[in-house]
C-alpha cells in the first residue's frame, strides 16, 4: 500500500496518544502533519522523519505539507467549528475525515465539511495512553478509508464496529467515560479502607492492585465477570456479605444505571 497522508488536527491527550500508537506500529505505512497550536509537550517528536509539526494550518499550507489521505479531527468538541473554518486548503475533495469528538454527529460535521465529504466518527477511551484503549467506530466509507482508520485506531488498543452512529451516545457513556467510574471505584475503595482502620498509602495501594489485577485477570480468562465473581464468592463468607450490600435494590447496579443513563443524555445534550 502506497504511504498513507495522515493529518492529525489536534495533538493533546487523545492526540499524542494516538500518535505515539501510530509511529510505534511497524505496519503502518503513514507519514503525519501534526497541527496543533502548544507544542512545549510534543519535544519527544524531534527528529522524527515521519512527522511535521505546525501551530495551525496556515502554516503548514505555506510550507507546502503534502496533501492528506485522512484528516484526524482529534480537538475539544467546543473547538471544532473553529478548528474546522480554518483547516483552507488542508480539506481538499479526496479526504476523508475521522473525528473523536465526544457527540459530534456525523451529519453535523458534514454540514461543515460539505454533503459529499467522507466524514468517520470514532469513541476511543484514555487508556489508549497506553495501549489498551477500546474504540468504538461508525464507518460508512470505502473499505480503505474504513481500513486504514481501524489501523490507526488498533495503534492504541482494541476496535469495535458500530452499524448504528445512534448508539454513539451510550458507548460514550459506557467506555468513553468510563474510566472515570474505574477510577472513583477505586477512590471509594481506598476511603473505605481507610475508614476500615488501614493507613492510607496501604488502604491505597491495595485498592489499586486490586482493581489492575482484577482487570488483567478479567482479560486473560475466557470466563464472564458474573463467574468470576461467583467464584470467589463463598457462601456466608466476607466476599459474600459485601456483595449483600453492592447488590441490594439501591445498590451498585441502580447507581450505574442512573450514572450511564446521565452521561448519555449528556452527549446527546452536547450533539445538539
Ligand atoms: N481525553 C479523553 O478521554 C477522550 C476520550 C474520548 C474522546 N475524546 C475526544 O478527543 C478530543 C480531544 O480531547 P483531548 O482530551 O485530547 O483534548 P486536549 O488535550 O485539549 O487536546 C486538544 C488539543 O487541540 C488543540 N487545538 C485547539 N484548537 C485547535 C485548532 N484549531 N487546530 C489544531 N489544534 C487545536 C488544543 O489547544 P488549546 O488547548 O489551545 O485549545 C489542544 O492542545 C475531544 O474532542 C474529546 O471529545 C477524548
Amino acid at each position: 500500500m502506497a504511504t498513507q497522508q495522515v493529518t492529525l488536527l489536534g495533538c493533546g491527550k487523545m492526540g499524542s496518544a494516538m500518535l505515539e500508537g501510530w509511529l510505534a506500529d511497524t505496519g503502518l505505512a503513514a507519514d503525519f502533519t501534526i497541527i496543533e497550536p502548544h507544542q512545549t509537550h510534543l519535544g519527544w517528536l524531534d527528529g522524527q522523519p515521519r512527522v511535521r509539526v505546525y501551530a495551525d494550518c496556515a502554516s503548514a499550507v505555506a510550507d507546502g505539507a503534502p496533501e492528506s489521505t485522512m484528516i484526524v479531527l482529534a480537538v475539544k468538541p467546543q473547538m471544532m467549528d473553529e478548528a474546522i473554518a480554518a483547516l483552507g486548503s488542508l480539506a481538499h475533495g479526496d479526504c476523508t475525515y475521522l473525528s473523536i469528538a465526544a457527540g459530534i454527529s456525523t451529519g453535523w460535521l458534514k454540514q461543515r465539511l460539505g454533503a459529499q465529504a467522507v466524514v468517520m466518527r470514532a469513541m476511543p477511551n484514555t487508556p489508549a495512553a497506553v495501549g489498551k484503549g477500546i474504540t468504538a467506530l461508525f464507518a460508512d466509507a470505502p473499505e480503505m478509508m474504513r481500513d486504514l482508520a481501524t489501523q490507526l485506531l488498533a495503534a492504541v488498543g482494541q476496535v469495535v464496529h458500530l452499524q448504528d452512529e445512534g448508539l454513539m451516545d451510550a458507548v460514550t457513556a459506557v467506555s468513553g467515560s468510563g474510566p472515570a467510574y474505574v477510577f472513583l471505584l477505586v477512590e471509594a475503595m481506598s476511603a473505605a479502607g481507610i475508614k476500615a482502620g488501614l493507613p492510607d498509602d496501604l488502604a491505597i495501594e491495595l485498592a489499586m492492585a486490586t482493581v489492575c489485577g482484577a482487570g488483567a485477570l478479567m482479560a486473560a480468562v475466557d470466563t464472564p465477570p458474573s463467574v468470576l465473581r461467583e467464584n470467589v464468592t463463598s457462601k456466608g463468607g466476607t466476599t459474600a456479605a459485601a456483595l449483600a450490600v453492592l447488590m441490594a435494590d439501591d445498590g451498585l447496579n441502580t447507581l450505574m444505571t442512573k450514572a450511564v443513563a446521565a452521561a448519555k443524555a449528556r452527549s446527546i445534550e452536547l450533539g445538539n
